[in-house]
């Protein structure tokens, strides 16, 4: 029986020695924390994912809930998935605000947009949508529309959507008015741990600068607000330099693979492969919509040697214990539906296609 591991990640000897190279220069640079590199590595992700200005934090829920505390949410409602990962709302709640959460589209894991537009209420402050598994809504220009009309901010958790793009003009990380990415080990790239915060906004972009250093100006012995520290060290920075330079390499193995899976799947209605239609997509996650319980597919693969990766989501937010303070109605049928009829099966760039094969042969038996 092959086995079929749930994450791989190799670093080439190339890369490894380019490190090693960079790390000699950080040494014998003495700027250890926040120097030359940082700088490097934010204008190269700028470029990536074609925006103004990106800031490094220390990861993606830092990003987050510096974003939100830049628009201050304190005490006014966030509009948020309840399909999402905890640590959108952890940054919500821990900026001040507070998280209504909508359902999705039927069958889908995207937010609902006539949901969204019930949800609004003179207390709403911003609207955040989440780029699940990388993949850009085809609603997000509508969800920028109703933003512009209730005068609202929009935030990207673009937390796997590194690189995703629907056209020029849209985006990951500059659809809305910030975008926070992660570089958490299993995301399309990684450094060790790290986050980025995207905006084209100058005057944004300045306070959040301050925000990840404790809140300073331009003295540095005076702070102008109570920021915190998630500034990155060199050594993070150039980490992320590296995966910048083979990055886009990557997303297009990723692409390749979800792919094969949807040749391998086609003629069985059992499997439906969400694919992103347009532009580029960094396919984080390859997410199968199923006509079976994900419960009984998880078990058979596992008897044959395939672990399935983390779905998006197991859980949705609202059925989540720690936040029933905010739960006002616990009926969001599409998103609990959506939970338990979708799989993700392995699919980062170390994986073979005989690999996809074998998972594809082990899913047709079902
Ligand atoms: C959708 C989403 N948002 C935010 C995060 C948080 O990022 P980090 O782990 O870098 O804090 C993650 C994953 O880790 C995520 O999947």
């Amino acid at each position: 029986m092959k086995r079929i591991p749930i994450f791989k990640l190799n670093f080439e000897k190339k890369f490894q020695d380019k490190y090693k190279n960079l790390s000699n220069k950080v040494f014998n640079s003495k700027a250890i924390s926040e120097g030359y590199y940082v700088k490097k590595f934010e204008k190269n992700f700028s470029s990536l994912v074609n925006s103004k200005y990106s800031i490094a934090v220390t990861n993606g829920t830092a990003a987050l809930e510096i974003a939100f505390r830049t628009i201050n949410i304190l005490n006014k409602e966030v509009i948020v998935p309840t399909n999402t990962f905890f640590a959108t709302i952890i940054a919500i709640i821990n900026a001040g605000g507070k998280p209504v959460f909508c359902d999705n589209k039927p069958d889908s894991p995207e937010m609902d947009i006539e949901e969204i537009k019930n949800k609004i209420t003179k207390k709403t402050k911003a609207i955040c949508i989440v780029h699940v598994g990388g993949i850009i809504s085809n609603d997000c220009s509508n969800i920028v529309k109703i933003c512009k009309k209730k005068k609202l901010f929009l935030i990207e958790d673009a937390a796997h959507a590194h690189g995703s793009f629907l056209n020029k003009d849209l985006y990951a990380g500059t659809i809305g008015d910030i975008g926070c990415f992660s570089f958490y080990p299993t995301k399309v790239m990684t450094t060790g741990e790290g986050g980025m915060i995207t905006t084209n906004n100058k005057k944004f972009y300045v306070k959040m600068n301050s925000s990840k250093n404790f809140g300073r100006g331009k003295n540095p012995n005076f702070i102008n607000f109570l920021g915190s520290n998630n500034k990155i060290s060199e050594f993070t920075a150039i980490f992320g330099l590296l995966e910048l330079e083979r990055i886009k390499k990557r997303i297009n193995k990723r692409k390749k693979l979800v792919m094969r899976y949807l040749e391998k799947l086609k003629d069985n209605d059992n499997y439906d492969v969400i694919i992103q239609n347009k532009g580029r997509c960094s396919y984080y996650k390859c997410i199968i919509k199923t006509k079976l319980n994900s419960k009984i597919i998880e078990k058979f693969c596992k008897k044959n040697g395939i672990n399935l990766t983390g779905k998006v989501w197991d859980t949705p937010i609202h059925k989540q214990n720690v936040f029933q303070k905010y739960v006002t109605r616990n009926n969001l049928k599409n998103s609990e539906k959506f939970s338990k009829y979708h799989i993700c099966p392995p699919n980062y760039p170390e994986l073979t296609y005989d690999e996809i094969d074998y998972v594809c042969t082990i899913l047709n038996k079902i």
